[in-house]
């Protein structure tokens, strides 16, 4: 059995606002989650989810005035297994065009003995809740939360009682990021193949970065059949956070032969939101983060400056421009070799002979030596100091 979906296309459901946000410290002001949203938006993210609007009078205002100024995507908000939780969530969402009722619940016996459910108490809940979302929107995502350490056959059966409550998605939280990539596929594909009506609606997946697995966890589970993945910008999210956006969008641009599913974000804008996320947030974004870190085109050392100036793809498997970067870096520091030298010297409108470059090598690596990277003002500065001794 295969889901009835485009299967070449993947959604990107974002959750920057609504779990990024939950990371302790990452809050921000309802205008900065306005502007965050219409970058989602312009960039091509099918679904923003845009925050918990029973949480707090204000996350209820900034999803509804997210909801009013959505051009393109889908405006979700995510609500509890109760019907307070449901209509506040409806009452956020229903000013956009296109709009989802996100409903999740806590299905491992870890989860269930918090409310202290049993299986058929939490099995009617869902039944309830389901079928209340699907009354007020016909865009209904259900989550069983912490799928991953849930029991197998009380999945499915959960599963099966949402999809039949009116759930168009099914997402697959591996809330503790507790999952590998093989059984991520797995789980997916087997969910797919066993619980009745799975053809009929999205699979989603929701991956946590506890292991470091977040990102290769949510691409195996499109290899398994999943067809949204949920992320973040930056990777923002609780604990080591969620899977990176960024990451995903451009692991399927750039190894396309091997997973042959395709995304509808704009690629260009990545950097951009990127920063802004960083800035409003006040999460850093690590030098050596992939895709979106200050290194990530980044080359100092001399074999790989050389190569760099020789042809790109010695040392970069894809363009910085496809991600919104003016192009590669090459910065200066004791690692770096005379042709990067004489690169930088020539970008800033010195041509120098084989024995000025030689001379102003030496004098170079004393200073890299001492410093962590030299900057153009230092190497103008080797240039004139030369120039006066000469
Ligand atoms: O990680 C998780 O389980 C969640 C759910 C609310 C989907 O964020
Ligand atoms: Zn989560």
């Amino acid at each position: 059995m295969t889901n009835a979906f485009d299967q070449d296309r993947v959604l990107i459901f974002d959750t920057t606002l609504r779990d990024g946000e939950q990371s302790p410290g990452a809050t921000m002001t309802h205008d900065e989650k306005l502007e965050i949203a219409g970058l989602l938006d312009e960039m091509g993210v099918d679904i923003i989810e845009a925050g918990f609007p029973i949480a707090s009078e204000g996350d209820f205002n900034a999803v509804s005035e997210i909801a009013r100024n959505s051009k393109n995507s889908r405006i979700c908000g995510l609500a509890r297994a109760n019907f307070a939780d449901i209509d506040r969530c409806w009452d956020a969402v229903k000013h956009a065009e296109k709009n989802r009722i996100h409903t999740f619940i806590g299905t491992s016996a870890l989860h269930r003995a918090i409310p202290n459910l049993t299986m058929d108490e939490m099995a009617d809940k869902i039944h309830d809740t389901v079928t209340h979302a699907r009354n007020l929107c016909d865009n209904v995502q259900w989550s069983p939360m912490d799928a991953t350490r849930t029991e197998w056959d009380y999945l499915c059966r959960v599963i099966e009682i949402a999809i039949k409550a009116g759930a168009t998605t099914i997402n697959i939280p591996d809330t503790v990021g507790y999952t590998a990539p093989v059984e991520s596929a797995d789980l997916i594909k087997k969910l797919i193949e066993t619980v009745p009506g799975a053809d009929e609606v999205i699979f989603a997946t929701h991956c946590h970065n506890d292991l470091g697995m977040a990102t290769a966890n949510s691409l195996a589970a499109v290899a398994g059949g999943a067809r949204q993945i949920e992320c973040t910008i930056n990777g923002l999210g609780e604990r080591a956070g969620n899977t990176a956006l960024e990451e995903v969008v451009m692991a399927l641009k750039v190894r396309n032969d091997i997973m042959p599913w395709h995304t509808g974000v704009d690629t260009k804008k990545i950097m951009h939101i990127s920063r802004r996320v960083a800035t409003v947030s006040g999460f850093p974004v690590q030098f050596n983060k992939a895709i979106v870190g200050k290194n990530a085109f980044a080359h100092e050392s001399g074999i790989h400056q050389d190569g760099m100036l020789k042809n790109k793809e010695t040392f970069e498997i894809m363009r910085p421009e496809d991600v919104g970067l003016s192009g590669t870096s090459l910065p200066l520091g004791k690692h770096s070799g005379r042709a990067a030298l004489r690169d930088k010297l020539n970008t800033l409108g010195h041509e120098v002979g084989d024995n000025q470059l030689k001379d102003i090598f030496v004098r170079f690596k004393d200073l890299a030596d001492r410093k962590k990277e030299v900057f153009d003002d230092d190497i103008v500065a080797l240039m004139r100091t030369g120039e006066d001794a000469g």
